[in-house]
């Protein structure tokens, strides 16, 4: 069933364990005209329309929105990702107490790798992956994807999703305290929202590394870049919990991991954990490189020379060079908690 189809079910038959506010009929009305006649139809007819730079192919739907490729070796990139994460996390898909989600919306799914590892992790719950490019791998029948701008409205009823989802998506979102409120609305009281997120900085554990060796200066640039074009992706991962808190949420947490770049130190799976970052460093530095040079900051000969240089830089365990995942979720208040003069049972 599509996700426009599930709304039309939706309508007819509202969820007994879910209350509706009154203007909620309003918003499910304006989804199904919204909803059926673009995004699928749009991710078909823009299939054709990828833009091909310097043999990398890159999204055309809100072209530039997203800079960096969507081809097949990205896809790669993003599986390489995923298992490092799943190493940091201890192979936990998230960190929020959830025990029957009814739905999930994973914002910036990508291959939808994370949309599907859930969908199947609790099979009642219906799970909706959005993206700007359509790039998704088949899933499991309780998981949909749709081709949307997460930086847009919204299209979702208010109180419809039990958890908001990103992974790896910051610089993709201009107004992240905008994206909050959205979760706000969507989510169910009770429900999460939990980003996994990542600041484009290197840190290094070893005084005598200088700060600006040619791959932070690679992510310095990135997000220089993205500052500038109003979409932070630096330590403003940071300000999330702040913003959480004052849109709503409550049980706001914030957890740093740190992510060796290469297997310079640590245990057995720290050291996998370098492994696999290195690995995904070395393949992102060509994209991001050349999506430098692409948008005119670079000459391409300086830009691949920078990218060598960064290349040394991560393999060199001397450097001691790590990372960070953020993990910053929060809940949306029961409605006891949020009507402050209601006595809590
Ligand atoms: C680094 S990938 C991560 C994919 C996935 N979350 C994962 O962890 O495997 C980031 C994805 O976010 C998508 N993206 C970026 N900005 C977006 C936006 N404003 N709306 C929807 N998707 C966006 C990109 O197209 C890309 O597929």
């Amino acid at each position: 069933m599509t996700y426009s189809e599930e709304l039309a079910v939706v309508e007819t038959q509202a969820d007994p364990d879910i209350e509706y506010e009154d203007d909620d009929c309003d918003s499910l009305f304006s989804v199904q005209t919204s909803s059926s006649a673009s995004s699928i139809a749009r991710s078909h007819s823009e299939l054709a329309n990828y833009r091909i730079e310097n043999n990398r192919r890159y999204q055309s739907f809100r072209e530039g929105k997203w800079i960096l490729p969507n081809d097949e070796r990205e896809q790669d990139r993003y599986q390489i990702v995923d298992q490092m994460v799943s190493l940091v996390l201890n192979g936990d898909l998230h960190k929020s107490p959830m025990e029957q989600p009814k739905r999930i919306l994973d914002l910036g799914t990508g291959t939808g790798v994370w949309a599907i590892d859930i969908a199947h992790k609790f099979p009642n719950c219906r799970v909706i992956g959005t993206d700007l490019s359509p790039i998704q791998v088949p899933a499991p029948p309780n998981c949909t994807f749709e081709i949307e701008d997460a930086d847009e409205e919204w299209v979702y009823p208010p109180n419809y999703f039990s958890m908001v989802h990103t992974r790896h998506v910051m610089p993709g979102i201009a107004d992240w305290y905008r994206f909050f409120e959205q979760s706000y609305r969507v989510l169910h009281p009770g429900g999460w929202v939990e980003l996994h997120e990542a600041p484009h900085r290197i840190y290094s554990d070893n005084p005598n590394t200088p700060s600006d060796i040619p791959l932070m200066r690679v992510c310095q640039r990135f997000s220089d870049y993205h500052a500038s074009m109003g979409k932070p992706c630096g330590e403003e991962v940071f300000e999330f919990k702040d913003h959480l808190e004052a849109v709503g949420f409550v049980d706001v947490t914030e957890t740093r991991y740190r992510i060796p770049l290469g297997a310079w130190r640590g245990d057995p799976i720290e050291r996998e954990i370098g492994r696999y970052n290195l690995l995904n460093v070395l393949e992102a530095l060509e994209a991001y490189t050349l999506a430098l040079h692409d948008l005119g900051l670079d000459d391409l000969e300086e830009a691949r020379d920078l990218a060598r240089k960064a290349e040394n830089n991560a393999k060199n365990r001397k450097l001691e060079l790590y990372c960070y995942l953020v993990v910053i979720r929060g809940r949306k208040p029961t409605a006891c908690e949020a009507l402050p003069n209601v006595p809590r049972a």
